[in-house]
């Protein structure tokens, strides 16, 4: 490694975190993703896009155990996962956000965050009913622990208020705390820029970077191109289910069948 390597060009050389290999997922008629192959690392940023109803978020459905596949393999973390449960896929690292927030409305910012925390999850049931000592100290830590993560995706608000109260970019934060809380390799995001203003989406560009820097793999579903193109390491470009394209942010913004399927006729 030379002086001037950026600390994640280390991490970009080291473990493959997820392999999808032709992937297909069917509606009825419709081929939603039809043979779609791409691969994320440890500390890199990797975008998928596409116009809408390209397929993208049916391809995150089926890696994270939504949707099973029809056909391919989703290596994660060097465990077969195809058809797996979303919680097994959860349990051994992987973590999403969705294109529409999913919030507990009727719990606090907090409650969120902590419902995601392993420690939490594991709290003895006796020891939760009887308020022992050994569950408030965990209890403690929890909040502690989720105060943290949301304090990192720069949440500012109260988060003693009810979810539903927020207002929308404070909701999208914290889904991505909630995501961070359960300490994943992975991170799904799908268009978590939508609905953000212009010094949201700065924060949101910088947030991701803070993330990838944890050394954790990300799989970024978005439609501004700006955004794409400063971020990602890597693009796959998706079309009518299939992937027409994978390569750099460079790469892609010269390939005529990008340009000419997307770009050319996109809003960028
Ligand atoms: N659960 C489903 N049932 C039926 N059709 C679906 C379902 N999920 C996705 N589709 C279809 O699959 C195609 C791809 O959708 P989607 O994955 O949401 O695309 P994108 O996220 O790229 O906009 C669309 O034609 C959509 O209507
Ligand atoms: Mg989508």
């Amino acid at each position: 490694m030379t002086e001037t390597a950026p600390v994640r060009a280390d991490s970009r050389v080291g473990r493959t975190l997820l392999e999808v290999e032709n992937l297909a997922v069917s509606f009825g008629g419709i081929k939603a993703v039809d043979g779609l192959s791409f691969s994320v690392h440890e500390g890199e940023i990797v975008s998928v896009i596409g116009p809408n109803g390209a397929g993208k978020t049916s391809a995150f459905n089926c890696i994270s155990g939504f949707y099973r596949p029809n056909n391919g393999s989703i290596l994660f973390d060097g465990d077969p996962v195809t058809r797996r449960k979303p919680s097994y896929i959860t349990r051994k690292g992987m973590a999403r956000t969705f294109q529409n927030v999913r919030l507990f409305g009727d719990m606090t910012v907090l409650e969120n965050v902590k419902t995601a925390m392993h420690s939490h999850l594991r709290q003895n049931v006796i020891d939760n009913m009887l308020h022992t000592p050994r569950y408030l100290k965990s209890e403690r830590q929890c909040t502690i622990d989720a105060q943290g993560w949301l304090d990192f995706v720069g949440f500012r608000s109260d988060d003693e208020v009810l979810a539903s109260q927020l207002p929308y970019g404070e909701q999208r934060r914290v889904e991505i705390a909630r995501a961070l809380a359960t300490q994943p390799k992975l991170l799904l995001l799908d268009e978590p820029g939508a609905g953000l203003n212009h010094s949201e989406k700065a924060e949101l560009i910088n947030l991701i970077r803070r993330i990838r820097d944890l050394g954790v793999g990300i799989v970024l579903i978005e439609h501004d191109m700006g955004l794409v193109m400063q971020i990602s390491e890597r693009i796959v470009v998706m079309n009518y289910g299939k992937e027409i394209a994978d390569g750099t942010p460079t790469e892609i913004k010269n390939d005529p069948v990008v340009i000419a399927a997307y770009l050319g006729e996109g809003d960028e």
